[in-house]
């Protein structure tokens, strides 16, 4: 029997990083296992996606928190009521302060769309990404795996996949062409850091 690392997966809206992870967990020689999916909009589409196998999924409303700090208590009780090795922010739009971070050291990534440490940073997300690329008259772009550190889209990458820049690129075929990438490099992310901590853990 694979031993398997436990996720926690926070997302904000459709999810479909999270579906990848999803899926790639059902194969059964692969080394993770989800074990709570949580998200700070109760409208997002990945729950149902959680829903649908299964897995537990909760909102957080970060909107029902009077501070980012009242929010981050909220979301530490819920991890905790689960066994969490590694949580996986997928498409996650919340920023987190360096206390909640320094509660989970080297034990939070993050997937961005573009070829970090270019195109990150405050502001950087979603389509604003894709449009600063498209500006910026860049011939690729990409999707890039890291680690969570306090300062924003700054952490250790872990993998990167880059994509061809077509001149006719619009904001939505670009943004296609990256979570494609993402899909595949995520749960290949993931893969790595299960083999290595499970084999950490086996030694300690
Ligand atoms: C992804 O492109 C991610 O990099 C960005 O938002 C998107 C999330 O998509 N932060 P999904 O919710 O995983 O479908």
């Amino acid at each position: 029997m694979t031993q398997k690392l436990n996720l926690a997966v926070l997302i904000s809206g459709s999810g479909s990083n999270l579906q990848a992870l999803i899926d790639a967990c059902k194969a059964p020689d692969y080394p993770a296992q989800i074990n709570i999916v949580i998200s700070n909009r109760p409208d997002a589409y990945g729950l149902e996606r959680a829903k649908k196998e299964g897995i537990p999924a909760i909102a957080i409303d970060h909107k029902d928190y009077t501070s980012r700090a009242a929010f981050e208590a909220a979301l530490q009780n819920a991890l905790e009521q689960h066994p969490v090795d590694l949580i996986c922010l997928a498409g996650f739009m919340r920023i987190l302060t360096a206390e909640f971070i320094e509660k989970w050291p080297h034990k939070i990534i993050n997937t961005h769309p573009a070829l970090l440490p270019k195109f990150g940073g405050k502001g950087m997300y979603g389509e604003h990404v894709h449009q600063a690329v498209l500006n910026a008259g860049e011939t690729e772009s990409g999707a890039s795996i890291h680690y969570v550190i306090p300062e924003v889209d700054q952490g250790p990458l872990i993998l990167q996949q880059s994509v061809p820049v077509r001149p006719n690129d619009t904001i939505e075929t670009l943004s296609a062409r990256v979570i494609d990438q993402e899909h595949i490099i995520y749960p290949r992310a993931v893969r790595l850091i299960a083999k290595e901590k499970l084999k950490q853990q086996k030694q300690a």
